[in-house]
């Protein structure tokens, strides 16, 4: 029983084929760099350490990844895998188990690396392979007559017979820091590319009589690396497809799961529907029955039970109550707060404000910093003028309070309680309970007067 765990991830390959500035390993899935789901996978086993090997674009890597407890080691020249995971030796102790990652291959699966190193706890070294209809670019497998691991052989260094193998390296392994050490001081780069080869500590192993254990990999996804952005967009879609089943299993409808997207992460009621062409990002919470219309985003939202978004919102940093409608074409931006059955409609903005029970703000309104109480009705086109060119001031709008169309409140303001608004109004000190306030002009009405015509 190895001691304790220690992961190296390597992540220091320039990634040419992705014709990017940025490094590889910080291109997005899911909306988080490739090293992240990496490392938030690692952490899911408890290990002792997890070491990054960086390189190309280091600064910018540790920059981005900055928050994740991990150690970080420099391979200054690529000069291989072997190489790369020898750099990572000296901060472990022999006693331990390694476990070697790839910080492009980003949807291995937790479950998959605990079952690797539990093999490599029994025989001493674990290697995970799959079979891919086209091997082409990967190490094969060679096996023995008995169907033993004899070796690991390079696309580039392979004969024709070896190339028509279809079992491949994945490069995940698990085995015995000592032993890994004491095969990594023996490689050389007498090979094709002039790397030192993770791959060759295979056949190592194997003369020095410790199996090598090849556990198959079911879902090829699940070791696919990514090189380029078609592979990148390929995981992606698989990434979806694995989160939109978890969601369908817990309850929720996706209308159709190639078109749902989520960055971040979604706890759902039962009875969740979820209209084609939504993306969720950060964290959501939705709660039973909670209807989300065609083409919304949702980032960092919670939406309590039996509301409904209807299409073309965007809502951000927002704290939805329950029975509450909201769009369609709504925008509600951070800080906002609908208590129960509030509703909100078209072409309508609300930033940094709490609009309590009942309160509708149904047409082309835009509401911000502003505190309205219950059971106000909100015509359309009105505005509340936060804003003054310097500072943002509030606006108070009293419980049952109507606002009339077309009307400016220039905050700070306070509306009191059971007030009207005449529409059209320009409102620019507070106004007292109970009352009609309006600040329009006059109607008048020209008996007589006729319509210009034309000049000939
Ligand atoms: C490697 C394996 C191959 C396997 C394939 C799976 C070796 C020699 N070959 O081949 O058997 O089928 O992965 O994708 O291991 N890296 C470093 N430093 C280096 C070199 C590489 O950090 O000096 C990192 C890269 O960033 C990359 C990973 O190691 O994440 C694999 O390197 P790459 O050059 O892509 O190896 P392959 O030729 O694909
Ligand atoms: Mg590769």
């Amino acid at each position: 029983m190895a001691e304790s765990l220690e992961i190296v991830i390597l992540a220091a390959g320039q990634g040419t084929r992705m014709r990017s500035d940025l490094p590889k390993v910080l291109h997005p899935l899911a909306g988080k760099p490739l090293l992240a789901h990496v490392i938030e996978t690692s952490q899911s086993l408890s290990p002792n350490q997890i070491q990054v090997i960086y390189g190309h674009g280091g600064d910018r890597v540790r920059e981005t990844i900055g928050d994740y407890p991990v150690s970080w080691t420099e391979q200054s020249e690529q000069l291989g895998t072997g190489h790369a995971v020898e750099q990572a030796i000296p901060q472990i102790s022999s006693e331990a188990m390694v476990l070697i990652l790839y910080g492009d291959v980003p949807l291995v699966r937790s479950e998959t690396l605990q079952a690797l190193i539990s093999h490599a706890e029994e025989k001493a070294f674990a290697l995970l392979t799959v079979e891919l209809a086209d091997p082409t670019g990967y190490g094969r497998i060679v096996r023995n007559d008995n169907g033993s691991v004899e070796r690991i052989v390079e696309e580039k260094d392979a004969s024709d017979e070896e190339r028509a193998i279809c079992e491949v390296n994945t490069g995940i392994m698990a085995l015995s820091a000592g032993q890994l050490t004491n095969w990594l001081t023996r490689l050389d780069n007498k090979n094709a590319q002039g790397e030192f080869y993770l791959t060759d500590i295979i056949a190592m192993a194997v003369k020095e009589g410790v199996a090598v254990d090849a556990v198959i990999a079911r879902d090829v996804d699940e070791v696919m690396g990514v090189n380029d952005r078609i592979q990148l967009a390929h995981l992606e879609r698989q990434y979806q497809r694995r989160e939109a089943e978890r969601l369908m299993s817990q309850g929720v409808t996706l209308v159709d799961t190639t078109r749902f997207d989520i960055r971040g992460s979604l706890s759902a009621g039962q009875d969740v529907t979820i209209d084609v062409g939504v993306i969720i990002e950060g964290r959501v919470t939705l709660g039973d029955r909670v209807r989300v219309g065609a083409n919304c985003v949702l980032k960092d939202v919670t939406v309590a039970s039996d509301s409904e978004i209807l299409p073309m919102s965007v809502i951000e940093q927002a704290d939805i109550g329950n029975h509450c409608s909201i769009g369609p074409f709504a925008r509600i931006r951070p800080g906002t707060t609908l208590n129960e059955g509030a509703r909100v409609g078209n072409f309508v903005e609300i930033k940094n404000s709490a609009i309590e029970k009942g309160s509708k703000i149904n047409h082309l309104s835009y509401i911000g910093d502003t505190s309205m109480g219950s059971g106000v009705n909100i015509g359309a086109g009105v505005i509340t003028c936060n804003y003054d060119g310097a500072n943002k001031h509030r606006t108070i709008i009293g419980n049952r309070v109507f606002v009339g169309s077309d009307s400016q409140l220039i905050a700070p303001i306070k509306i009191g309680d059971d007030g009207t608004i005449g529409a059209g109004s320009t409102i620019t000190s507070d106004t007292p309970e109970g009352q009609l306030t309006l600040s329009r002009s006059k109607q008048t009405s020209h008996k007589g007067w006729k319509r210009p015509t034309k000049q000939k």
